[in-house]
């Protein structure tokens, strides 16, 4: 079966049961600062976990765009990955436990039709937050897997949050048996020798875990699930690797004609890199060296330095883009949409990096050689640090290049100074390391209001076809992006500024309205990626000056911003200025 089927299969399946079904989130969240991307399925739905009434219902389905960069330098091994599809779906306070579990066993053996025989399951064995989820283990056996496929786990295997707070509970995970020999008498689904690979988690979100990190109940009991497509379609096809798949394979090939020199791994972090880099820049993402730039220059780079390692000329980088766009584009439509901005990104990323690349290699291999004279087998961070900053080297490329010698990097060095280079160039910027979900905070809703105030004062003051670009909040300021061709001057960012104020002065209500999506274009709300929102959405109004589809939250009513000011507008990039304000209270 091919990804695609599956992914529709489980949408029909879920509709069938009663479940809407949603668009994917962009991958670049649009207003939560608290992660640099979507990691999960569960990720733009959170203030409706936390107890707002989706406008879709309380039975949701979708399948949601996810980048995970934690294991960005696994990648290369046959399994991880940057980029992957998560198949999810959800109850809203409706649905728990039985209901669940009933689904997901009917959907892997009756639609996916996975013999029961091979599927295992994971249940919480409790402690002192959370009792011994016995429920879910009565679930699955009347389900249909007998009590020795059923195994209890504590929090690190059976416990599920995003990053360190948050909404979260206990899960209940599913694992496929590959029928590869047990490692050991005691080989389990907690294992990692390959023969149980898990395949979908049910997470019983029943507590919020504070900063402090204390559990309280949350007011609806949810469910939460996801499931991996990319291993789904491996494991259905009997494949070793996801790059064994259709997703990888046209590009696989492409990279083993084009190869002078035979390097599987290689040819996978290209594989796998490039196909993240294009989905991120589809959704609006552009290298640079802060947060989520970041990132995608890392993939860049290191996928061209294993273009590098195989002796593929750079110049095929087109081709591959095209094979991928082909490949991909019935899955992400997206993609074709973009695909030449994706050229452009890439190509132009990878002519800044190849102007570095020999001197920093050169570089690189002086110090090493000082390192072995003096008896290291490790390279300093502060040289690491020189590296990416001199010569735009990722340290995982430094980290490659010094294995590929014998030798070590010290990586903790070198974070340190990495995090240090980075809070002196933006203030505010480890907000967004923490990799949590925050809360919503009293200070982001007001920012997030403010940008709706901004984005209405710019059109009146520059003209109707500003737009929005972006938008990045924390507790402490605000970011916006718009198009405008030029660089405003200090009148226009007075009048804008003035503006604001004005309507803040005005107390006027912010106000929130259900409606159809075509009903709203016509009534004239803004909005950013009119494709990415379902079928009936939410448009939040600011008086009569302001009106954009948002999922929300807002303040009620302008007076509880306090003073706006703008503290910096400058270029973003080719038509995108980006304004930077504060809420002075
Ligand atoms: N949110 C859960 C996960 O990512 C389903 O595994």
């Amino acid at each position: 079966m091919k990804a695609i089927e599956i992914r529709n299969k489980y949408l029909n399946f879920f509709k069938e049961h009663g479940h809407n079904i949603i668009p994917s989130a962009p991958l670049i969240p649009e207003n939560d600062p608290s992660v640099l991307f979507t990691t999960a399925g569960m990720q733009p739905l959170v203030p409706y976990l936390l107890g707002e009434k989706h406008p879709e219902g309380k039975r949701l389905t979708d399948y949601q765009k996810c980048i995970r960069t934690n294991d960005i330098e696994e990648v290369g091994d046959n399994r991880h990955l940057t980029y992957f599809e998560m198949l999810g779906n959800w109850s809203l306070g409706d649905y728990f436990k039985e209901e669940s579990i009933q689904m997901s066993y009917d959907f892997l053996t009756k639609e996916l039709k996975i013999p029961a025989e091979k599927i295992s399951v994971t249940c919480f064995a409790g402690d002192e937050d959370c009792p011994r989820d016995n429920v879910s283990a009565e679930c699955w056996k009347k389900a249909g897997i007998p009590e020795e496929r059923i195994y209890f786990y504590g929090k690190d295997d059976n416990w599920w949050i995003a990053g360190e707070e948050g909404p979260c509970g206990p899960d209940t995970e599913m694992f496929y048996d590959t029928g590869k020999p047990a490692c050991s008498e005691d080989c389990q689904p907690s294992c990692d020798c390959g023969k149980y690979v898990e395949i979908w988690n049910n997470v019983f979100m029943e507590y919020f875990k504070d900063e402090k990190g204390n559990y309280r109940k949350l007011e609806q009991k949810n469910v939460d699930t996801g499931l991996g497509l990319e291993r789904m379609t491996m494991l259905l096809q009997g494949k070793e690797t996801p790059f064994d798949t259709e997703l990888f394979k046209p590009v696989m090939d492409k990279l083993h004609e084009l190869q002078k020199i035979d390097n599987i791994q290689s040819r996978r972090i290209v594989a796998e890199h490039l196909r993240s880099s294009m989905m991120i820049i589809s959704d609006g993402g552009k290298p640079s060296n802060t947060d989520r730039g970041y990132i995608l220059r890392r993939l860049i780079r290191r996928m061209i330095r294993h273009l590098n390692k195989l002796q593929i000329n750079l110049d095929e980088l087109s081709t591959l883009i095209d094979i991928n766009v082909d490949n991909l584009k019935e899955m992400y439509p997206e993609l074709e949409k973009n695909r030449e901005d994706i050229k452009l990104t890439i190509i132009e990323e990878k002519n800044k990096f190849v102007k570095t690349l020999a001197h920093g290699e050169k570089e690189f291999t002086k110090e090493m050689n000082k390192a072995k004279e003096l008896g290291k087998d490790k390279i300093d961070g502060q040289i690491v640090f020189r590296l990416y900053d001199t010569y735009g080297f990722p340290p995982e490329v430094t980290k490659e290049l010094a294995e590929e010698n014998g030798m070590k990097i010290d990586l903790k060095e070198f974070n340190e100074l990495f995090k240090q280079h980075q809070e002196k160039s933006r203030s505010g910027s480890e907000q967004k390391f923490k990799g949590g979900l925050a809360e919503q905070t009293e200070e982001t809703i007001c920012y997030h209001t403010a940008t709706h105030l901004l984005n209405a004062a710019l059109k009146v003051v520059i003209g109707k076809d500003v737009h929005q670009k972006g938008s990045n909040i924390t507790t402490e300021r605000m970011r916006f992006d718009f198009s405008c061709d030029h660089k405003l001057t200090d009148e226009e960012k007075q009048k804008v500024e003035d503006l604001v104020n004005e309507w803040i002065k005005d107390e006027l209500p912010v106000t929130k309205t259900e409606m159809k999506k075509e009903d709203a274009i016509k009534s004239g709300a803004e909005c950013m990626f009119i494709e990415k929102y379902p079928d009936i959405v939410t448009v939040y109004s600011i008086g009569d000056v302001s009106k954009e589809l948002c999922g929300g939250p807002h303040v009620t009513n302008t007076s509880e911003l306090g003073q706006f000011k703008i503290k910096k507008e400058e270029a973003s990039s080719a038509g995108v200025r980006r304004i930077k304000a504060v809420l002075i209270k």
